[in-house]
């Protein structure tokens, strides 16, 4: 799509990337991270004033302790993470168990490992998971079960009783949780982000994968982390050791002054809600049905009142008829599915939204 969007000067709502430049503070930072001698290998695990800075974070936000020198380890975006995390545990013949619609990196990395992705359908317009359909997934070749909360695509959040629901199905059994967290902070109308970290017996068998690209507006620095109690931890430094080995050091001395000021995250669901909201005003009036994201920046919008094109061919007729570039959600199934809905990311300028909408409004 980014392609298609490029080839035809497209507005380019598809892949999920702001348009515009993270803080130029923070911008700063790096430089003088640069001019201070941060240009050598970084500590394998990471520079240790962004872990103790990410430990003070998910104290301050989750009263939950991770251990910045056992527990948590700075990678090259939450890819990374979310690799290693499957390098370390998933061996030839186990099972995964996904969600989808899912984000594109876990069935590859599953598969070059051995394993075997079972996918658990997720069924719109609510896409809420049935946990009886879970438990029945899950067997003794059961290795990794992977969430995603918010969701992309599908702008859901998980509730406190869909943890306590995993915390239940996996109490007793040898499954490990990676949740993948990249939206924590962009989370709206109010609710709170419900983190493996805050349910004990959940977040002794858990990783969590998190994104600084997600977060400060930087996805091309490829910075993220993932947190896991010591034992877990101990196996995963031993894929990431011989993967990368280390991150760019000068990048994460900045991120680790930066996330000092709490405000830098806090502030993200305001910010990124008026970003919603304003595209959901500027559209209302259109021929595009939709209920308000939950978290993440993307939108779904359902055209079934348009037409009754399957998402693939509409999304590219609009690139190359209109100018608008979306996602459809069809592509994050692992089977022939039409829901009759397109992915809009609206991490953009408030100029880019209106001018999406103003041909969204003709669609
Ligand atoms: C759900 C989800 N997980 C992981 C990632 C990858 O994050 P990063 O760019 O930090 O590797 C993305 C990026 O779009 C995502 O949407």
């Amino acid at each position: 799509m980014n392609h298609l969007a490029k080839k035809y000067d497209a507005i380019n709502l598809s892949q999920g990337f702001p348009d515009f430049d993270p803080d130029s503070r923070l911008i700063d930072l790096v430089t003088k991270a640069m001019h201070s001698g941060y240009n050598q290998y970084a500590p394998m695990a990471g520079n240790m004033e962004l872990r103790e800075a990410i430990a003070k974070k998910y104290d301050v936000l989750y009263q939950s302790s991770y251990h910045p020198e056992t527990d948590i380890t700075i990678t090259a975006g939450a890819t990374q993470a979310i690799f290693c995390a499957i390098s370390a545990f998933v061996k030839s013949g186990d099972e995964v168990i996904i969600f989808r619609p899912a984000y594109d990196c876990y069935e590859p990395a599953i598969a070059l490992n051995g394993g075997k992705t079972i996918s658990v359908t997720l069924d719109g317009p609510d896409y809420q998971v049935n946990w009886n359909t879970v438990k029945e997934a899950i067997n003794d070749h059961t290795k990794m079960i992977i969430i995603n909360t918010p969701q992309n695509p599908i702008g859901t959040i998980f509730s406190e009783k869909d943890l306590l629901q995993l915390q239940a199905l996996t109490k007793d059994t040898n499954i490990i949780v990676l949740s993948d967290e990249v939206y924590e902070h962009i989370v709206f109308d109010g609710e709170t982000h419900k983190s493996v970290c805050l349910f004990p017996d959940l977040k002794a068998r858990s990783f969590v994968a998190a994104s600084f690209g997600k977060t400060f507006h930087n996805t091309g620095w490829k910075v993220g982390y993932c947190c896991a109690p010591k034992a877990l931890m101990d196996e995963f430094r031993k894929v990431h050791q011989f993967n990368v080995f280390c991150i760019n050091h000068p990048t994460q001395k900045a991120l680790a002054d930066y996330l000092n000021e709490p405000d830098h995250y806090l502030e993200l669901p305001g910010f990124y809600q008026k970003k919603r909201d304003l595209f959901l005003d500027l559209i209302k009036t259109s021929r595009f049905r939709f209920t308000p994201s939950k978290g993440t920046y993307f939108q779904l919008l359902d055209y079934s009142a348009i037409t009754d094109e399957g998402d693939v061919d509409l999304a590219k007729r609009l690139v190359k008829e209109k100018q608008l570039a979306s996602i459809p959600l069809s592509v994050f199934y692992n089977k022939e599915i039409n829901n009759n809905v397109l992915r809009f990311c609206f991490a953009k300028t408030d100029d880019t939204l209106k001018r999406a909408a103003d041909i969204i409004n003709t669609i």
